[in-house]
């Protein structure tokens, strides 16, 4: 436990583009310290340090896992490994009582989902999963619009994650393996399904898929259109993809039985969203809200604000997640994001996976 000269321990493992942003945000809060780095190269940890432009002179850097799990000057275990990694790490890090950032996937299969959920559970830690766009505001909004009862009980929702991820990547050589990337959802579109359960409030009962291969190199299916049932009658469906000719593109729409929400546009057929009671009811400072047109010219409600638009990890919200995490450690409580959330999104993950290999058989849900 921190004390006033006594700083969180964060040991990051992993130490490539993703990590890099977990610990420019570990440095930027004032009650954690990294004090270890764990990589399969001293030297190539270094010089990617470096290259993102990262200073920490103070961490000691070990190629042995053992050495983190045994300090005692490490309460945080932050993994950002190739995905294939992530159980074992986890639950070794749980098991040695460690607090957990885990990257997303969670677990490559039903097997690893209930490994680390036992060991979580039994070691009684903390863990947030980057499932970060939670931390968008517009995601942010989109989520409040919904359960503040703006838009009525939710008809349908539908979110996309359209990308292009080739070899300009750092994880190229182990993403598109299906040994560790392993499937387009597991490695990437997860956050897509993510958006869809927390924004529209509302769980997946049963998908049906189907996915096919775009993009060379891979050695999984790049896209993937996944039609869903959702609890209380509604339905969802996320489209995603790695092979999309346009840039990076994340969108949310929620449709409501009194209004609908499309990306930044807000439209209703009868009863008029009054801008100035949503506006004073609005309780995101970082989202502004203005009259607006369609393209036909008929009213909206436009949602000014930054959106979820980048692929650049600089510019993901990494900061709120990892200040979330610590505050939870601290106060000794459960993070919105904990392995037993996040287990939800990658359960609706395997069964769309399932479903596509299976040629679009609709799988029930949960898995677990
Ligand atoms: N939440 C998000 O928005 C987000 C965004 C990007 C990535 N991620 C996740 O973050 C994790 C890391 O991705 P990244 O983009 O940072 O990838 P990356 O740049 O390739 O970094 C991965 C790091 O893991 C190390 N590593 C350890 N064991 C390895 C092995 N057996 N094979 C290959 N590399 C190994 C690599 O070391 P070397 O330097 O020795 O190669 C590298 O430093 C992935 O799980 C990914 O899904 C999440």
């Amino acid at each position: 436990m921190p004390t006033a000269d006594r700083k969180l321990g964060v040991a990051v493992l992993g130490v490539g583009w993703c990590a890099s942003q977990h610990i420019a945000a570990f440095l930027c809060n004032r009650h954690t310290a990294v004090t270890w780095l764990c990589a399969r190269e001293a030297d190539r940890a270094r010089a990617n340090l470096a290259k993102y432009g990262v200073t920490l002179p103070d961490a000691r850097i070990t190629t042995t896992y053992d050495d983190v799990l045994s300090a005692p000057d490490v309460d945080i275990v932050s993994i950002a490994t190739p995905n294939h990694l992530h159980a074992d790490q986890a639950v070794a890090a749980a098991e040695a009582g460690k607090h957990l950032l885990l990257e997303k996937p969670t677990g490559l299969d039903v097997g690893e989902l209930v490994r680390i959920r036992d060991a979580v559970r039994r070691a009684g830690v903390r863990t947030i999963v980057s499932f970060e766009l939670r931390y968008n505001p517009f995601l942010g909004f989109a989520r409040w619009l919904r359960s503040a009862g703006w838009l009525g009980d939710i008809r349908f929702a539908r979110t996309q994650y359209l990308s292009r991820v080739t070899d300009w990547y750092s994880g190229w050589s182990w993403v598109r393996t299906r040994e560790s990337g392993r499937s387009h959802l597991l490695a990437a579109g997860c956050h897509a399904v993510d958006a869809l359960r927390w924004c529209s409030g509302l769980e997946p009962t049963s998908v049906s898929a189907f996915h096919t291969h775009v993009t060379d190199g891979y050695e999984w299916p790049t896209s993937i259109v996944a039609n869903m049932t959702l609890e209380g009658s509604a339905l969802g469906h996320v489209t995603s993809s790695t092979g999309f000719m346009l840039p990076y593109t994340f969108v949310v729409e929620l449709m409501g039985e009194r209004a609908t929400l499309r990306q930044d546009l807000l439209q209703w057929l009868d009863a008029p969203v009054d801008l100035g009671r949503l506006a004073a009811a609005n309780p995101f400072p970082d989202v502004r809200l203005a009259a607006a047109a369609d393209s036909a010219g008929r009213p909206a409600i436009r949602i000014v604000c930054t959106m979820p638009d980048s692929a650049d990890v600089t510019e993901h919200p990494f900061q709120a997640e990892i200040d979330e995490l610590v505050a939870c450690v601290l106060e000794d409580r459960e993070t919105s994001i904990s392995v037993f959330e996040a287990q939800h999104t990658m359960e609706v993950c395997l069964a769309a996976d399932r479903s596509a290999e299976l040629g679009g058989e609709p799988i029930s849900l949960p898995l677990i």
